[in-house]
């Protein structure tokens, strides 16, 4: 569950790191099979794409299901985190952002500190998000776009948009980005499910829209060190939550499959 040196060495240079084939199938269909009923249930942390679309996003899973409640505590994730930042960690956002085909939505060109110290005030952009894709993820159904090395580049103003998606977001403007994508490239983070992802707060990134006839679903876990825990609670908790107690780690097999 550690990462090499040369993982490390990668994901300081890039920003990120793309880790194929880290859930295996049945740990991923177990995790797929609990969506239908969480997405149905109407609690306010499902948001719908505009127009009362289908789920564009499903928050707080770890306190809404109890699969879910372990996947959080999952060494595959949590020991990587704990190797990269080296100090007791909260759980500050877990979710399952869906591309329902033909119809999920974009994210605009964003980093998610500029939300992060914006919306929740915290302090600096360590934490770390760790992602798990639930179904293939491919070049049709809008896979994350990096820029890499984007978080070595320093902070970029960014302003909140409100009407683009039913998501209210910090976005980084054109502009920026085409100075830096020309500078840097683009990557597009595609993989089978069971495929990781593990990315910096400051890291530039961006995903289009889903026009195929393939869903995608990829589980969003997001880990901030206590010692740099928000002091604004204007978002509901879901988006940021409160509880600051430190994970630890279960068992590799806490899923149970
Ligand atoms: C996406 O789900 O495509 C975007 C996720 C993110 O901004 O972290
Ligand atoms: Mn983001």
């Amino acid at each position: 569950m550690q990462l090499s040196a040369a993982q490390l060495s990668e994901l300081r240079h890039s920003g990120y790191l793309i880790l194929p084939g880290l859930f295996s199938e049945t740990e991923v269909e177990l995790l797929h099979s609990r969506l239908p009923t969480l997405f149905a249930d109407g609690d306010p942390s499902n948001i719908a794409e505009r127009g009362s679309g289908p789920v564009r996003t499903s928050m707080g899973l770890h306190l809404r299901d109890d699969l879910y409640a372990r996947l959080v505590r999952h060494p595959k994730l949590f020991t990587p985190a704990q190797q990269i930042l080296c100090e007791p960690l909260y759980i500050q956002q877990a979710k399952v952002n869906v591309k329902a085909a033909f119809s999920g939505e974009l994210w605009q060109w964003h980093y998610d500190f500029a939300t992060h110290r914006q919306e929740d005030g915290v302090p600096q952009p360590l934490a770390l998000n760790l992602h798990v894709f639930l179904e293939d993820v491919t070049e049709f159904n809008g896979p994350l776009w990096f820029i890499p090395g984007s978080h070595l580049l320093g902070e970029h103003p960014a302003s909140l948009d409100k009407s683009s998606t039913s998501y209210p977001l910090w976005v980084v403007d054109n502009t920026i980005i085409t100075d830096l994508v020309r500078r840097n490239g683009i990557v597009s983070a595609t993989g089978g499910k069971g495929t990781a992802l593990i990315f910096h707060d400051t890291l530039l990134h961006a995903s289009p829209s889903n026009m195929s006839p393939w869903d995608r679903a990829i589980f969003s876990l997001i880990l901030n060190p206590v010692s740099n825990a928000y002091s604004k609670t204007t978002r509901p908790d879901y988006k940021h939550h409160r509880d600051l107690t430190p994970v630890t780690a279960l068992p590799v097999n806490c899923l149970g499959v």
